[in-house]
């Protein structure tokens, strides 16, 4: 079967555990409540179907609502979209991931998720404070559970049919190994930084070995100048086959293999974004040459992203 080069209708199927995700996805962390409703109802108009939200964004309840009005209004059914959110680093222990997984449930209005995913493999002191510190400043992790422990308790909810498929975000080869041996459940989604400065290569090609979904987040660079948006092999690229850089960006993580999720804030970035096509093979070979490295997200060292703002107390 010839693969279509038109990627805003493709769609993965999971290898583990149940449905199809939509190579392109939009991504919600946004801080702003306003922002947050007005970019993900132009993100469904635009024509997205996967939505990647997160407790840790504090926004489920906006995303829920704009999706409940965008669904109403284009006659769209709950079954036509695919929505993932995340256990938080302050959830790890057992017997908080069900009722961590009841409340962005109830919070984003929906009575099933396509996926629910480990945002960090670090474990926080559990409670309800998401960035629990000590008088220094420093992090509290929980060393009184494992990773593993985390995912049988995930595990548990797919027993449950709660969740149709469960995976990790911010992991590496190390980490991810050990428990995609261990799993009865096997991750179907693995959702990491990556662009062409941080292709991930090794983690991507034991992601396809595997049937595991290769996600990529900040396929954009987080948009940070300069990037990759910025990078005069994407601009040439760009400029000579007609598409913005960021749909040159788009075009190639998805022909690598894997998804993305893209964060758009406004309608016109939403339908340029979502206007994401093969490139032609010299291009795409193009950039698998570049040799910059940078990581923009420094979240896999502590697993606190820390741009999140604040709650006014
Ligand atoms: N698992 C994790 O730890 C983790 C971490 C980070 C993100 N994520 C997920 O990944 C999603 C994607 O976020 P991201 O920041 O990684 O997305 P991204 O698409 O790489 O970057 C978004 C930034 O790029 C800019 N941008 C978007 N479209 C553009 C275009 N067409 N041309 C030029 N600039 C453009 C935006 O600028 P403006 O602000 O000016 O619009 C925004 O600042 C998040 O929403 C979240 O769901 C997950």
């Amino acid at each position: 079967m010839v693969e279509s080069s038109d990627f805003r209708s493709k769609k993965i199927v999971l290898g583990h555990g149940g449905g199809r995700m939509p190579a392109l996805g939009f991504g919600t962390l946004i801080p702003d409540p306003a922002t947050t409703i007005s970019a993900t109802k132009d993100a469904l108009d635009a024509g997205y179907r996967h939505f990647d939200c997160a407790e840790r964004y504090r926004n489920e309840r906006e995303v829920g609502e704009a999706l409940r009005l965008g669904l109403a209004a284009g006659g769209i059914a709950r079954e036509d979209i695919f929505v993932t959110t995340k256990l938080w680093n302050s959830n790890h222990r057992p017997e908080r991931v069900g009722p961590a997984f009841d409340t962005s449930l109830e919070r984003l209005g929906l009575d099933y998720l396509d996926l629910y995913l480990i945002h960090t493999p670090f474990a926080f002191q559990p409670g309800d404070e998401q960035d629990p510190r000590d008088e220094n400043g420093d992090v509290i992790y929980d060393k009184g559970v494992t990773l593993q422990d985390t995912w049988g308790a995930m595990e548990d909810l797919v027993d449950q049919g709660r969740c149709r498929a469960i995976g990790l975000s911010d992991i590496g080869l190390d980490e991810l190994r050990p428990l995609y041996e261990s799993a009865r459940i096997k991750p179907a989604v693995v959702q990491v930084e990556a662009h062409p400065y941080l292709p991930e290569t090794e983690l991507l090609e034991f992601c396809k070995a595997n049937e595991i979904v290769f996600l990529a987040f900040a396929p954009l660079g987080h948009g940070i100048r300069p990037g990759p948006l910025e990078d005069p092999v994407v601009t040439r690229i760009a400029a000579r086959i007609g598409k913005t850089p960021a749909q040159v960006l788009l075009g190639w993580a998805i022909q690598r293999g894997g998804a993305l999720l893209t964060t758009p804030k406004t309608a016109t970035r939403a339908r340029e974004n979502f206007d994401t096509s093969a490139l032609p093979a010299d291009a795409f070979d193009e950039i698998n040459r570049i040799e910059t490295r940078q990581r923009f997200n420094e979240v896999v060292k502590t697993g606190s992203p820390g741009f999140i703002p604040r709650p006014a107390q």
